[in-house]
């Protein structure tokens, strides 16, 4: 297994507040990991901070062995845009732009693929996620699924190495929650990494492995990826899950 990302003694103060302490760990390349704890015990902080759009008070953030934590900002962007996805509860789309448009435009702003590959690249992602039907519909036309599958395919287009979201599935309603988990666990499959921050335990149940923060501190981790996701299977990690979760006072 490769280490993707590696997070070494990371704090992250405000004023003179300590949100985060000296939190480590590190993901493999392919994990899937939930991110799970009350509200304010600091899980967008944490996903903020590994993902670049923060700099922690000290502390290391490897990515592929490269510290990024002390990047300056024109490289962090280049950084995020080449290899980082993001999704977050809303989909910040641009109005008054095509579905597709939003899509291809960090795409071209990256460079890093071709024009060529960019307009097969989000062909390929619209029909896995279902949208093509809506591909050129304004983004003021289409369902709140609809839009966040879009902007699953945004942070999908510059192929990243890993992909995080807060909330993804905040806004949505049970069933649309279901169809867009299905669809990060297919892109988990094909190999990309994923780290999200959730509420839902349905949602943490997804993940290989669940990270329970506490005060800022990484209170415990619960490994589900040995209870394979199948069918039958989904319901018992769920349970499991639960269960630890409550033992986490959750
Ligand atoms: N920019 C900021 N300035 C000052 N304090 C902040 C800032 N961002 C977060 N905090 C504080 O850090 C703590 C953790 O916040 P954070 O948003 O990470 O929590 P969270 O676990 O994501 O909560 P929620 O589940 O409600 O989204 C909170 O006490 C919050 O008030
Ligand atoms: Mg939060």
């Amino acid at each position: 297994m490769k280490t993707i990302l590696d997070v070494q003694n990371l704090c992250k103060s405000f004023d003179n507040t300590q949100v985060l302490n000296d939190i480590n760990f590190k993901v493999e390349k392919g994990e899937f990991i939930a991110i799970m704890g009350q509200s304010g015990s600091g899980k967008s902080t944490l996903l903020y901070n590994i993902s670049g759009m923060d700099r922690p008070t000290s502390g290391n953030v490897l990515l592929c062995g490269k510290d990024i934590s002390k990047l300056k900002d024109e490289k962090i962007s280049e950084v995020r845009l080449n290899q980082m996805g993001f999704i977050f509860q809303h989909s910040y789309l641009l109005k008054n732009l095509s579905v597709r448009d939003n899509i291809v435009l960090p795409g071209f702003k990256s460079g890093k693929l071709s024009r060529e590959q960019v307009n097969e690249n989000v062909d390929a992602i619209m029909e896995k996620t279902g949208i093509s039907n809506v591909a050129d519909h304004d983004i003021k036309e289409v369902s709140g699924g609809q839009l966040q599958r879009a902007a699953i395919c945004r942070a999908l287009i510059n192929q990243p190495d890993i992909v995080f979201g807060d909330e993804p599935t905040g806004a949505l309603n049970s069933g649309t929650t279901k169809e867009v988990m299905d669809i990060i666990n297919e892109i988990n499959n094909d190999g990309t990494t994923i780290i999200i921050v959730t509420h839902d335990a349905r949602v943490a149940s997804r993940a290989n492995r669940v990270i329970f923060l506490m005060d800022g501190n990484i209170h415990n981790e619960l490994i589900l990826g040995k209870y394979k996701a199948n069918k039958i299977n989904k319901s018992y990690r769920e349970k499991i899950l639960s269960e630890w979760l409550e033992k986490q006072g959750f």
